[in-house]
């Protein structure tokens, strides 16, 4: 039964009083006692200026309040905040706990019998899951959608695979800065969200495989005609929700549902960012994300989606091939059929629902994959006691097992100052440390675990090397790059006694990543690390520092996390 306006009154004594005023404010709007009188859906508008990924929530709003009433509910459109990759400063990571925090309050705070959550760039969506799974109101995840490709001199560009290898070749010398320009302007050329298997399309597919979102509704591209189809749907989906009172995401998010969303993330050759943001979501339901779990799953089930950065399409003909429900059929012996969605249906209804293959080439077979194994290794190790990880299908073979001598730069500005410099003596064979850059580090666990090749190495054509660092790297990035090392060197872990001229091993197969050096002078180097105090900074800056984990726990705040179950 839904409660729609009566729900949350914050009565002082006289609970109808509260109702009678809230009744006569809404009623300012023009609204009718009628309409006041059905379910309420809320819609979160994450639309913004700043952030051309969701430039389609407008009317993917108007579609989803039609939906809404098609069924009969009343929809009820609220702002929350919008964070884009490129204007968010000093990371977009750094705002993911807040956005998280208000949408989970306005969420409570506001009556609504059920709420659809839009979201689309890189963090958005993990900030919605992450509330979700703490709200006790239905929720259904509308993505925003990939964004089309555009093209130069008949080459297709899509951010942003192609914008990091545009501007390798700028570097490199092989393109000048009248070419690098007029590609500034093809890169992007609609709105939504980055259109390779990024962090944002990897979270739009596990939101949908994980049951918070509608079948083909993490890929259908932003600008067509399926996509505001979508959003029709998902607004009569949500007043099911609502009329039902549920379920809400923690009953969706079992561990079945997050042991599937695992498979689906190896499969599809998903971003190492997937890995935190499910982390930060497990431990709003109590849980721990089992690393373990997910590096067993990834020997299990191969990359299947041909997408850059792992392969070479693009998510308009990852959608035409079938998106998540072809690519679940593929993985049909994993996964388990009875987890539950917010349609009402399971996974194996949507898996017996996908009709007969037309493709062979963008989403792969079992027996014919991408790569041969997934994406995501989880490495261990004396550098990293609480693992690190490794996108390796995106990686250059001959590196999975290397050994070098580690170049340190001990902060991103560091890095930035030396990197180029001739006079630094570096090789192709070494191994580059970036330290500093973690949750506490940078702070905000920026995207600079892509650490670039030394442009005198780039010029003599070196594309790859070891890459090491507590920082993540985006989505849409590649190479041979471990990322995430926990815990990081702010909080007293490893990467802070790597000293430049150390020897470090890398061995993928063996999911190992070690420091070269006699274990008394390795506890002798971690013993003499300086203690490092709290912020003393004021306001978000303070509470982040205070309590951001690392990255194993998801990199949100200890004080958001549930109890555990035990
Ligand atoms: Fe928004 Fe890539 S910048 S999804
Ligand atoms: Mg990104």
């Amino acid at each position: 039964m839904t409660r729609g306006l009566r729900r949350k009154l914050t009565s002082y004594g006289d609970q109808e009083f509260s109702l009678f005023l809230r009744k006569a404010f809404i009623k300012a709007m023009g609204f009718s006692d009628d309409a006041l009188d059905r379910p309420i859906i809320g819609i979160a508008n994450t639309y913004s200026d700043y952030n051309p990924c969701h430039g389609n929530v407008p009317q993917l709003i108007e579609a989803a309040k039609r939906g809404v009433m098609l069924a009969g509910g009343l929809p009820m459109v609220f702002p929350t905040m919008s964070i884009h990759e490129s204007f968010a400063s000093p990371t977009s990571m750094y705002l993911r706990n807040l956005m998280a925090m208000e949408t989970e309050e306005m969420v409570r705070a506001q009556p609504m019998d059920a709420v659809i959550l839009i979201g689309g760039c890189d963090k958005t969506i993990p900030a919605q899951m992450m509330a979700a799974a703490s709200s006790e109101v239905p929720a259904i995840i509308l993505p925003t959608g990939p964004m089309a490709t555009g093209s130069h001199k008949g080459e297709r560009l899509g951010a942003c695979t192609d914008c990091r290898r545009i501007w390798g070749k700028f570097r490199a010398g092989e393109i000048d800065e009248e070419e690098v320009g007029l590609i500034n302007g093809r890169l992007v050329s609609s709105v939504g969200t980055c259109t390779v298997m990024g962090t944002a399309s990897t979270m739009a597919c596990l939101a949908e495989a994980m049951g918070l979102a509608l079948p083909m509704s993490g890929s259908a591209p932003a600008t067509s005609a399926e996509r505001f189809r979508l959003a029709e749907e998902t607004g009569c989906t949500a007043v099911g929700l609502a009329e039902a009172d549920g379920p809400v995401a923690a009953d969706l998010m079992t561990p079945q549902a997050f042991r599937n969303g695992l498979a689906v993330l190896q499969a599809l050759g998903g971003s190492t960012n997937g890995v935190v943001h499910l982390a930060a979501i497990a431990g709003r339901l109590g849980r721990r994300l089992d690393l373990a779990e997910l590096d067993a799953i990834g020997r299990k089930v191969p990359v299947l989606v041909d997408l850059k950065p792992s392969g070479v399409a693009y998510m308009g003909e990852f959608h035409e091939a079938g998106g998540v429900p072809r690519l679940l059929t593929e993985l049909n012996d994993v996964l388990d059929r009875t987890a539950r969605t917010v349609s009402g249906q399971t996974i194996g209804d949507v898996i017996d629902a996908v009709p007969p293959r037309h493709e062979e080439a963008i989403i792969r077979r079992r027996d014919d994959p991408v790569a041969p194994a997934g994406a995501i290794a989880v490495l261990a190790g004396n550098l990293a006691p609480r693992g690190a990880v490794i996108k390796h299908s995106a990686a250059s073979e001959e590196l999975q097992v290397h050994e070098g001598r580690a170049i340190v730069f001990d902060s991103v500005e560091d890095m930035a100052l030396r990197l180029d410099d001739d006079a630094i003596d570096i090789g192709a064979e070494d191994v580059l440390v970036l330290r500093n850059a973690g949750p506490r580090g940078a702070p905000g666990m920026p995207e600079a675990g892509y650490i670039p090749i030394p442009r005198r190495l780039a010029r003599k054509g070196v594309k790859d090397m070891v890459r090491i660092s507590d920082a993540r790297m985006s989505g849409t990035a590649f190479g041979t790059v471990i990322l995430h090392v926990t815990p990081e060197a702010a909080d007293g872990g490893p990467l802070a006694i790597v000293r430049t001229g150390d020897r470090i091993r890398l061995d993928v197969p063996a999911r190992r990543l070690d420091l070269m050096i006699a274990d008394d002078e390795f506890a002798r180097r971690i013993k003499s690390l300086p203690k490092v105090p709290p912020s003393g900074s004021r306001g978000y800056a303070g509470l982040y520092d205070r309590h951001v984990l690392q990255a194993d726990e998801g990199v949100d705040f200890d004080f958001l996390r549930a109890e555990r179950d035990g």
